[in-house]
């Protein structure tokens, strides 16, 4: 994972992927190196052998802080930011359906699946605001309008808010340059 690449049709553009180190992410990170962006990405976990200038930031997304610390990073690091792609979510709820979720369980859904993307665009959006141009992409799920109910119900609720938000923000932004898409995979 290297930030060198001169070509490319994103040749210079700042890019922002959350949960970037394994899946979807990874494949978004390797696809916008390719393309010559310079990006950033985030886990809770460094990969081993990744060096240490290599654009990686450790952050928790699923609290304030750690994307506080993360939006913080990007900025400084970066300078600015022209895309953000979010990718971090997922479930580690138990099966069992309704009875299973306690408010915890509903709560670390929202926070990893919802509320990174609210908290690093609000932090982030001004510097696209400022230059009138970015994207920004949220990765939803399939279950964002077919929830499954088992294991994933507050994940499929909280992947259909972010698809509503996501819908909203766009209504808000596009005017003013900035793209906002959602991308529901499954
Ligand atoms: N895979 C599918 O079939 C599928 C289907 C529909 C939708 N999606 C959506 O697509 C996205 C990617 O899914 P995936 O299966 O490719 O993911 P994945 O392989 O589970 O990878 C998750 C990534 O997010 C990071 N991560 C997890 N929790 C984090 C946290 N609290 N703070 C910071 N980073 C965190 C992980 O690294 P660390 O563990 O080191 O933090 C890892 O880099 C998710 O939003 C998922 O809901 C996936």
């Amino acid at each position: 994972m290297t930030n060198h690449q001169a070509s490319g049709e994103l040749a210079g553009k700042r890019a922002l992927v959350t949960g970037g180190t394994k899946g979807i992410g990874a494949a978004v990170v390797a696809c916008l190196l390719a393309q010559g962006a310079v990006v950033l990405t985030t886990a809770r976990n460094r990969p081993a052998g990744m060096p240490d200038h290599a654009g990686f930031v450790v952050a928790d997304v699923a609290t304030a802080d750690g994307c506080t610390a993360l939006a913080d990073a990007v900025l400084k690091r970066l300078g600015g930011i022209d895309i953000i792609v979010h990718v971090v979510g997922g479930s580690s709820a138990s099966a069992g359906g309704f009875a299973k979720l306690d408010d915890a369980a509903w709560q670390r859904a929202m926070d990893l699946n919802l509320y990174a993307a609210v908290r690093l665009d609000r932090a982030l959006l001004p510097s696209m605001l400022e230059q009138k141009s970015g994207v920004i992409i949220h990765v939803t799920s399939i279950q964002r309008v077919l929830p499954l109910h088992d294991a994933t119900m507050a994940y499929a609720a909280a992947k259909a808010a972010l698809g509503n938000y996501s819908k909203a923000l766009s209504k808000e932004v596009s005017p003013k340059g900035i793209r906002v898409v959602r991308v529901s995979p499954g």
